[in-house]
């Protein structure tokens, strides 16, 4: 599907959005999981949390939808029921890389399967962890999905460090070592999104720079309510859109502002944007707060390496925040881009080149200059739903607009994105 995007003249009004798709995943694992009945207001709507949701209503939990509640009936401790089909991850790395680490404690047998993106994608930095506890894991000679999960009785306890900076493979070895009578620590250098360890209130202390992560069932979830709040990296769209047009004002109500995702606000207010936070609170130990965005000029920065984990998935909003700001942009140490749903650096560079400009591509990141000079650009999605938007948002900044190909992607995260869009335009 090819969809048109035409410049608009002003930004104004107010968003209330979807609930963050990293805490709606954890939301419905940690509640299916707990046993009894546990609530979850604002889940997120995009396929990749309805993924999650599948996968543990084929193990037997019970899970209803009223009116953008979910209740989930939890099946407790090594409760889960056998599947009688391949459990399908779809498109979501989160929902088959953090189940991994539950199956592998079961006491029956699995399989995962996913989309063709999805297969592609690297397993074995969760099969290296697991198989170091005792699980048993059979997969492609390339280790990709599908693969085959044996439930083993007793794993042992693991002293991990992570060696990726990745949310998903540190949650996956805590999922694992949740199910455990003795204590696993995940060690992190550099650190990655912390909804597990948060939602699930676990122990946390620091030693030379390192942050140690303790886990064991003494810390299994109890049957609760969740609140989850708008999603931040579905607000970063119109970060740049709100900014970067005249006499715009744009009010984000209730955006999760946890500090291992908001680095997008950081740069972007480093950049000159006029971004103010307010309202701040906290549930389930995640702040959450409203942001009122205006217009501004925007000029590019030095993005240091040491904020890549907090803005991986907002680094291609951020490019295109970059094209149209002053200056030059660079980026680097970003080399986990090329394992996400497309492979991002590849993605973004093919799009800015068919723009015109003068890119230069790394293994580890891209930079850019020159200006733009294709005036009806067609920009390809490669079926990733953050690059579909990017560049939907890039085209709406454009004096002729644009097209992104393959526009449908973008319910992956928010089905919502144009009703959105139609919301705020004038
Ligand atoms: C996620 C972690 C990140 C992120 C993904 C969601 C999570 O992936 O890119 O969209 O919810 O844990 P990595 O852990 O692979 O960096």
């Amino acid at each position: 599907m090819e969809q048109q995007f035409n410049k608009i003249n002003r930004v104004e009004g107010s968003l209330s959005l979807p609930g963050d798709k990293s805490i709606s995943h954890r939301s419905v694992i940690f509640s299916s999981l707990a046993k009894g009945e546990s609530v979850i207001h604002n889940l997120g709507n995009g396929e990749d949390v309805k993924s999650t949701i599948n996968c543990f209503s084929s193990m037997g939990v019970n899970i209803e939808n009223h009116n953008d509640t979910l209740i989930v009936k939890g099946l407790g401790l090594k409760h889960l029921k056998k599947p009688i089909s391949p459990l399908n991850a779809g498109n979501s790395g989160t929902t088959a890389r953090l189940i991994s680490g539950i199956l592998v404690n079961q006491d029956f047998d699995s399989d995962i399967i996913g989309d063709e993106s999805l297969s592609r994608r690297p397993m074995q930095r969760i099969i290296a962890p697991l198989t170091l506890m005792g699980a048993k894991i059979q997969a492609s000679p390339a280790a990709t999905l599908p693969i085959k999960i044996y439930g083993t009785k007793k794993l042992n306890p693991i002293e991990y460090e992570v060696p990726v900076a990745s949310a998903q493979v540190k949650s996956c070895v805590i999922l694992s070592g949740l199910h455990l009578d003795d204590e696993s620590k995940v060690i992190e250098n550099i650190p990655s999104r912390d909804h597990t360890e948060r939602m699930l209130d676990l122990k946390v202390s620091y030693e030379n720079g390192k942050k140690i992560i303790r886990v064991s069932n003494k810390d299994f979830p109890v049957a609760g309510e969740y609140y989850v709040p708008g999603d931040i990296s579905t607000s970063a769209f119109f970060m740049p859109l709100a900014l970067l047009t005249d006499n715009s004002e744009l009010l984000i109500k209730n955006v999760s502002l946890n500090e291992t995702r908001s680095g997008v606000i950081t740069i972007l207010k480093a950049m000159g944007g006029n971004i103010v936070t307010e309202n701040i609170k906290q549930n389930n130990g995640e702040l959450s707060g409203d942001l009122l965005i205006k217009t501004s000029q925007l000029h590019n920065i030095e993005i240091p390496s040491d904020i890549i984990p907090n803005i991986i998935d907002e680094i291609p909003i951020l490019t295109i925040a970059s094209i149209l700001a002053s200056g030059k942009f660079s980026i680097r140490n970003a080399k986990e881009l090329r394992g996400k749903e497309s492979d991002r650096i590849s993605a973004i560079c093919s799009n800015l080149k068919h723009l015109g400009l003068n890119v230069t591509e790394y293994e580890d990141g891209f930079e850019f200059d020159g200006d733009i000079s294709n005036p009806f650009p067609v920009f390809e999605s490669f079926e990733d739903h953050r690059i579909a938007m990017s560049f939907a948002i890039l085209s709406l900044l454009l004096p002729n607009g644009g097209k992104v190909d393959g526009f449908n992607s973008v319910a992956i995260s928010n089905p919502d994105f144009i009703k959105q869009l139609k919301t705020i335009s004038r």
